[in-house]
């Protein structure tokens, strides 16, 4: 917990840390609380554990409140008092490190972190809430408004035949070969796909406005979703499948969506995906590791590119790494992610004596999207249980340090030696940046493999060094590897412009 440079801490009053402090974060409490009182509440008779599940309920309220009055009045910070594995790596970093430090007078990330983990210490002691989920509900409505987006990326991918080529896009790999410029187009567009899936992050939504989540996705995939409930119909009214986002790409970009991916190409800041594709297209049958952000919508798409780089033949494993406590809001946990295949594929109701459909989560009017969700959670299903995609979680990603530590703290050497198996870090997120530069008050020119510390340093000329890539909506006030000039540019057009969630980097370091 010694950074480089300065770390961003809610001391500086201008600050999107003082901001977050100040006013989300007490949000982010109060709204943890109402969902265990709402959960208790709906504890029916029936539950013989309802008086015990009760009780324990109030307590976890007590300690939240507790909580959300130490953070607004600036306490100390105190030590953990539950028993969970991590506990003591905690406790020995703040009496090493802040022994009588405060929210404010921490760095920002330490603050932040500590108040994710004093969440869950209120869960962790108790029996019957230990491993309760209080963001659990608001990843699921969220998820679930996200549905038009979700069904229009479903029908692309699974739609077998491009009517107007007569190749089949499933098969891209196979028909045109890693290196054409089909594969390479679809690369691009998977990339920004997955890059601006981050911009619908649930901490940064005090009140999960349904309608903006949806508008976020629809300015995200442009042309596609506002179009996306018509994508199977229009394939069978018109055979050119003149709306279809990422069909277009396959099949030859229209001018109207090219100049949709410009537009949102332009908010990228810093774009080394360039750097990226070089790399990506070396791969045959190579190990991917993602550094997982959001469960819902960002999760699917992440799963999307995920499915690209296996049908394409880059990746023949694809490790993704989740977080085991709930982090930041929307963070994915492994149920999460279960969660998430299982809502595509299997009904939610089955046929009963009155009715012989069964439901499903996502309900599209259109039967061919339904199938399409289908068939793609069932593929997923599959990369799943034939161990082509590995789900992993580790202590260290909801650990207080950054990830300047991960090539020496004692307990993430394991993580670290597995993960230099792989050919490929790709680090999802706004967290997952600030972690990877320390939250420092870097200089917005300084160069990103410079920033990321020990995690840049590997001779990049050495077989089998791992390249690390980020793709980060800007929301914190951290930004590297701009050229000369941006920041002030920016700082006239966008004075929000690092924390909005607008505007984006994707940042190598090879
Ligand atoms: O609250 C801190 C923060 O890192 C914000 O800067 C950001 O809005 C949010 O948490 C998490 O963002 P993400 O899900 O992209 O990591
Ligand atoms: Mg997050």
């Amino acid at each position: 917990l010694n950074p480089p440079q300065k770390a961003l801490s809610g001391q500086d009053k201008n600050s999107f840390g003082y901001a977050t402090l100040q006013s989300r974060l007490p949000v982010i409490v109060s709204k943890t609380v109402d969902d265990v009182y709402r959960t208790y509440h709906a504890l029916t008779d029936s539950d013989p554990l309802k008086k015990e599940k009760e009780q324990e309920a109030k307590k976890i309220i007590e300690l939240i409140g507790g909580l959300r009055y130490e953070l607004q009045r600036d306490k100390p910070f105190r030590p953990f008092t539950d028993t969970r594995e991590d506990v003591d790596e905690w406790n020995k970093a703040l009496a090493e490190y802040y022994p009588t430090s405060s929210w404010y007078k921490a760095s920002w990330l330490f603050s932040e972190c500590y108040l994710y983990r004093r969440i869950k210490e209120a869960f962790a002691l108790t029996q019957h809430w230990k491993d309760y989920d209080p963001f659990f509900e608001q990843k699921q409505t969220v998820f679930k408004s996200s549905q038009k987006a979700v069904v229009s990326i479903a029908v692309q991918l699974t739609t077998p035949v491009d009517v107007k080529t007569g190749k089949s896009v499933l098969d891209i790999k196979v028909q045109d070969g890693p290196e054409s410029k089909a594969t390479r187009d679809a690369f691009f567009e998977m990339v920004q796909v997955s890059l601006w899936g981050n911009a619908t992050d649930l901490s940064l939504l005090d009140n999960p406005d349904l309608a903006k989540v949806e508008e976020l996705q629809r300015r995200m995939m442009s042309s596609s979703s506002s179009n996306s409930s018509s994508a199977a119909s229009s394939a069978n009214a018109s055979p050119a499948v003149s709306t279809v986002h990422l069909d277009q790409v396959v099949q030859g970009t229209s001018e109207q969506h090219a100049s949709e991916l410009e537009k949102h190409a332009e908010k990228i800041l810093s774009n080394d995906s360039e750097l990226l594709w070089s790399k990506v297209k070396s791969l045959r049958n190579g190990r991917v590791d993602i550094i997982l952000d959001n469960a819902g919508f960002e999760l699917y798409v992440d799963l999307v590119f995920a499915d690209y780089l296996v049908r394409a033949g880059f990746a023949s494993e694809v490790v993704f790494h989740a977080k085991r406590i709930p982090w930041f809001v929307s963070d994915v946990m492994p149920f999460d992610f279960q969660w998430t295949l299982d809502q595509l594929h299997s009904p939610t109701t089955s046929t009963t004596a009155t009715s012989d459909t069964p439901t499903y989560f996502f309900s599209p009017a259109d039967p061919i999207e339904q199938q399409a969700l289908q068939d793609l959670g069932k593929k997923w299903q599959t990369y799943i249980n034939n161990g082509t995609w590995k789900l992993t979680s580790h202590e260290f990603w909801t650990s207080c340090y950054a990830f300047y530590h991960l090539p020496t703290h004692p307990s993430a050497q394991d993580l670290f030696q597995d993960m230099q198996q792989s050919d490929l870090w790709i680090f999802k997120g706004d967290l997952n940046y600030r972690k990877l530069v320390y939250d420092c008050k870097w200089p917005t020119t300084t160069p990103f493999s410079k920033a990321i510390g020990p995690l840049g340093q590997g001779d990049e000329k050495a077989e089998g060094v791992p390249m690390a890539v980020s793709f980060r909506t800007c929301k914190a006030d951290v930004v590297v590897g701009l050229n000369d000039g941006v920041e002030e540019k920016m700082d006239k057009v966008a004075p929000n412009w690092m924390v909005s969630g607008e505007y984006a980097v994707i940042s190598v370091s090879p």
